[in-house]
C-alpha cells in the first residue's frame, strides 16, 4: 500500500519541517516535533464538518439534536447532560487505576443489558482479563463485544462490520495507524487514530467513548491534544488512594460543563453516590479549628465540602504553602489580605490547607471559607459545626456576591445546618425560611467578629 504523506509539526507553533528535528528553529522549543499525517487543510480540526456552504439565516438551519441514549447510571447521565448523544464523541481521560476502564465496561453492560450491541475495544488488556473484571462488576450480557486489536485499521473495519450501538475505545493511546510512522501514543497517532475514529462515528451516528490516561511526566500524549476535536471531555478527579471517584464534565457541546457525577470504588465496581454533601461531610471533626464548611456548586448541583487549614508556627526561612483541591495562588492572595486587612499576621506560618474527600473546588465561593478555615486554625478558635460559609473576597476585603445562592442554601438546610454566613450582595434573590438564620455580611472584619 502506498504510504500516504506526512511531516513532523511543532506541537507548540505549528511549524512544518519534512524531517524531525530536536529544536522548533521558530518558536525555539525543545523535543516539540510530531509526525502527522499530512491532511487536506479545508478539513480544520474536526473531520465531521462540511465546509465552503452559504451563509444561512440562523432560521432555516435544522437543529440536530440527536437521540440521547440513556446509561442508566444517574450520576453518569447527567453529567453528559441527560445521556449520551448519538453521533457524540466523549473523551474521558484520568490517570491509570482510577477506575476508567471499570466505569465504561458497567456503561456497557447496562446498554447490552437492555439490548443493545456495544463493542468494547480495548488494546491495554488481554480478553481474559477483560473477562475477569466483567465477572467481578456482573457484566454479563451477549450483546457486550469485547475486541482485543490495536491497529486503527482494523478497529474501523471491525466497526462498519458490526455496526454496534455504541463504540468504547480503550484507551486511545494504544490504537495506531500504519499511515503513521510514530509510535503508538505519540501525539501525531492519538491525533490520526482519533479523529479518523471520530469520523467514522460520526458518519453513522455511533456515539464513541475514548479513553485517556493521564501521565503526570506527560511521556504519552495525554488526552488535553484531543479535547477540541471532541464534543465532551470527562475527567475523573480524585486519586486512587481514595475510595471515591469524582468524574467532572470540563466541557460538553450537549449539556452543562463542571457537572460532576460522584462514584465509590468497591469490590464490585464503582457504586454511585446519590448524597455527596452527606458523604463528603461523614469523617468532619466538629468542633475542631480550622474546619469549616462550604457550599459549592459543582455545574448544576449544590455540594457540601469541608475545608480544612493548619497554620502553625514555621521554622524555615520561607514557611511552606501547600494547597490541595483549591488554587494555590487564591490561597496565596488570601494570606495577604488577610494579614494586611485583618491583621492576622500569618507571614511566618507554614499553612497546609485540603478540600476533605479529594474533591477539586475551583469557583470563587471558595475564598471565604478558606479565610475562615486559616483564621480558626491560626487563632485555635474553632467555628460553629452548623454554620456554613460562602463568598468571594476582594483584594481590599470585601466580601462579592456568588451565583444561584438560594440552590446552596436549600442543601445546606437540607443537612441540618442552621446558620449561612453569606455575602450582603446576594442575600437580594433569598427567600427567609424560619429554619435557617441568614447572616449577611460585607467585609471580612465583619466575618472574624461574626465568628469569633
Ligand atoms: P481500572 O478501571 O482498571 O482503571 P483505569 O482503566 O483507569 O486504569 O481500575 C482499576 C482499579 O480499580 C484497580 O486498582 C482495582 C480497582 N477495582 C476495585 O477496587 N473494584 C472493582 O470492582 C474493580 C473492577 C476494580
Ligand atoms: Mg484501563
Amino acid at each position: 500500500m502506498k504510504k500516504s504523506k506526512t511531516s513532523f509539526f511543532c506541537q507548540h507553533c505549528g511549524y512544518m519541517s519534512p524531517k524531525w528535528l530536536g529544536k522548533c528553529p521558530s518558536c525555539n522549543g525543545w523535543n516539540c516535533f510530531a509526525e502527522e499525517l499530512v491532511t487536506d487543510p479545508d478539513s480544520g480540526g474536526r473531520p465531521d464538518l462540511v465546509f465552503g456552504g452559504k451563509p444561512l439565516p440562523i432560521f432555516d438551519i435544522p437543529a440536530e439534536e440527536g437521540m440521547r441514549t440513556v446509561t442508566g447510571i444517574a450520576e453518569i447521565d447527567r453529567v453528559l447532560g441527560g445521556g449520551i448523544v448519538s453521533g457524540s464523541a466523549i473523551l474521558i481521560g484520568g490517570e491509570p487505576g482510577i477506575g476508567k476502564s471499570t466505569l465504561m465496561l458497567q456503561v456497557m453492560k447496562n446498554l447490552a443489558m437492555s439490548g443493545r450491541k456495544v463493542l468494547y475495544v480495548s488494546g491495554e488488556e488481554s480478553a481474559s482479563q477483560i473477562k475477569l473484571r466483567a465477572d467481578r462488576i456482573g457484566a454479563q450480557a451477549k450483546d457486550l463485544l469485547v475486541l482485543v486489536e490495536v491497529s486503527l485499521e482494523k478497529i474501523l473495519e471491525q466497526i462498519r462490520k458490526i455496526e454496534p450501538a455504541i463504540v468504547v475505545i480503550d484507551s486511545v493511546q494504544t490504537v495506531y495507524s500504519s499511515d503513521l510512522m510514530s509510535a503508538p501514543g505519540s501525539v501525531g497517532q492519538v491525533r490520526e487514530a482519533s479523529s479518523r475514529l471520530i469520523l467514522a462515528a460520526k458518519k453513522s451516528s455511533i456515539p464513541l467513548f475514548l479513553v485517556g490516561h493521564v501521565t503526570k511526566d506527560g511521556s504519552i500524549a495525554g488526552p488535553k491534544v484531543l479535547e477540541h476535536m471532541v464534543d465532551t471531555v470527562l475527567y475523573f478527579e480524585g486519586d486512587s488512594g481514595h475510595a471515591y471517584r469524582i468524574v467532572r464534565s470540563i466541557k460538553n457541546r450537549f449539556g452543562p460543563a463542571n457537572e460532576i457525577g460522584v462514584f465509590e470504588m468497591r469490590d464490585r465496581g464503582l457504586q454511585e453516590v446519590s448524597n455527596p454533601s452527606a458523604f463528603f461531610l461523614a469523617e468532619r471533626p466538629e468542633n475542631a479549628p480550622g474546619s469549616v464548611v462550604l457550599a459549592s456548586l459543582e455545574g448544576t448541583r449544590p455540594i457540601l465540602v469541608e475545608i480544612q487549614a493548619l497554620v502553625s508556627a514555621s521554622n524555615l526561612g520561607m514557611p511552606r504553602r501547600t494547597a490541595i483541591g483549591v488554587d494555590h495562588n487564591r490561597v496565596s492572595l488570601l494570606v495577604a489580605v488577610l494579614d494586611k486587612i485583618c491583621g492576622l499576621h500569618l507571614g511566618g506560618s507554614d499553612i497546609f490547607l485540603n478540600v476533605a474527600g479529594g474533591v477539586r473546588v475551583e469557583e470563587p465561593a471558595v475564598d471565604l471559607a478558606v479565610v475562615s478555615a486559616m483564621a480558626s486554625s491560626f487563632l485555635d478558635r474553632p467555628v460553629d459545626a452548623r454554620t456554613v460559609i460562602l463568598g468571594e473576597v476582594g483584594l481590599t476585603g470585601e466580601v462579592r456576591a456568588v451565583s444561584q445562592i438560594e440552590t446552596r442554601v436549600k442543601e445546606a438546610a437540607r443537612l441540618g445546618f442552621n446558620r449561612c454566613i453569606v455575602p450582603k450582595t446576594s442575600t437580594a434573590s433569598l427567600t427567609k425560611t424560619a429554619k435557617m438564620e441568614i447572616r449577611a455580611i460585607v467585609s471580612l472584619k465583619e466575618l472574624l467578629e461574626t465568628l469569633f
